[in-house]
């Protein structure tokens, strides 16, 4: 029966990669929302991915979230790569771990490679926002935003997004009015893909999403089903790694 369930997502995994504008795809069993084991699947699927894709010139710029936290505790070292790690994006919220800069300490440890930081909030108001991007520090960083060739990120269902960065009661009714249904880089979008709030953030933006770029998507869980397909019509991805569960949502949707 395993050999049943191995050839099945093998199945889901090339209707996929025939549906969707993706290079790869790959799918985990069970899903995320069920049990933690099946995130660090997820991770562990991701870190074995990149390993395909990642060299020694290599920056790698990764946001952050719990799905990513489980990427960077499955990573390993590579013979003679030593990948460069910068967060994608600022800080946001309490959760220390879910931190993208957290993440990338963890990610070039793993990996004995190396990491930028950029210690700035997530999001600022729009003056502070101006300001710090003259900031050379944070103009370094994000010059290496733009130059990196690997860009691994999560998605979230918007409104438990909005929560977590502690939205306010306007915003979240401006979010719930119009329907959003998913986040990414700090963009919450609606189930055409149309951008309908995007974070005063510092960090990385759509324009950076270029097709130099790899880019590899991480999600797991019923709950971000429509997200996902929705990040589908907003953005791109290169590589995309799911569990079964959003897995069998895009077959029917898609
Ligand atoms: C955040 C990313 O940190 O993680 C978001 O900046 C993403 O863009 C989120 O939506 C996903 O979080 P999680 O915990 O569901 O992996």
């Amino acid at each position: 029966s395993i050999m049943r369930e191995i050839s099945d997502l093998d199945h889901l995994e090339s209707q996929l990669k025939q549906s969707l504008p993706v290079s790869d795809v790959k799918v985990v069993s069970g899903d995320a929302d069920q049990s933690e084991e099946v995130k660090s699947l997820l991770g562990q699927a991701a870190a074995q991915t990149l390993t395909q894709y990642v060299h020694d010139e290599s920056i790698v710029t990764v946001t952050g979230g719990s799905t990513l936290a489980a990427v960077a505790k499955h990573m390993k070292p590579l013979n003679q790569i030593r990948p460069l790690f910068v967060p994608a994006r600022g800080g946001l919220g309490d959760m220390h771990e879910y931190q993208a800069s957290s993440i990338c300490v963890q990610m070039a440890k793993q990996m004995n490679g190396s990491y930028r930081l950029l210690y700035v909030p997530d999001t600022v108001g729009h003056e502070v926002y101006s300001k710090m991007m003259e900031e050379p520090a944070v103009k370094d960083v994000i010059s290496l935003i733009r130059q990196a060739d690997i860009v691994i990120h999560g998605i979230g269902d918007a409104l438990k997004m909005a929560h977590r960065r502690k939205a306010d009661p306007k915003q979240l009714e401006l979010l719930k009015e119009k329907s959003t249904v998913g986040e990414a880089f700090g963009y919450y979008f609606d189930q055409k893909g149309k951008t309908i709030h995007q974070l005063n953030s510092i960090g990385m933006t759509k324009e950076h999403l270029t097709n130099d770029k790899t880019v590899m998507t991480v999600a797991g869980g019923t709950s971000k089903c429509e997200a996902i397909s929705a990040f589908f019509k907003w953005g791109t991805s290169d590589v995309l790694i799911i569990d079964e569960a959003i897995a069998r949502h895009l077959v029917k949707h898609i």
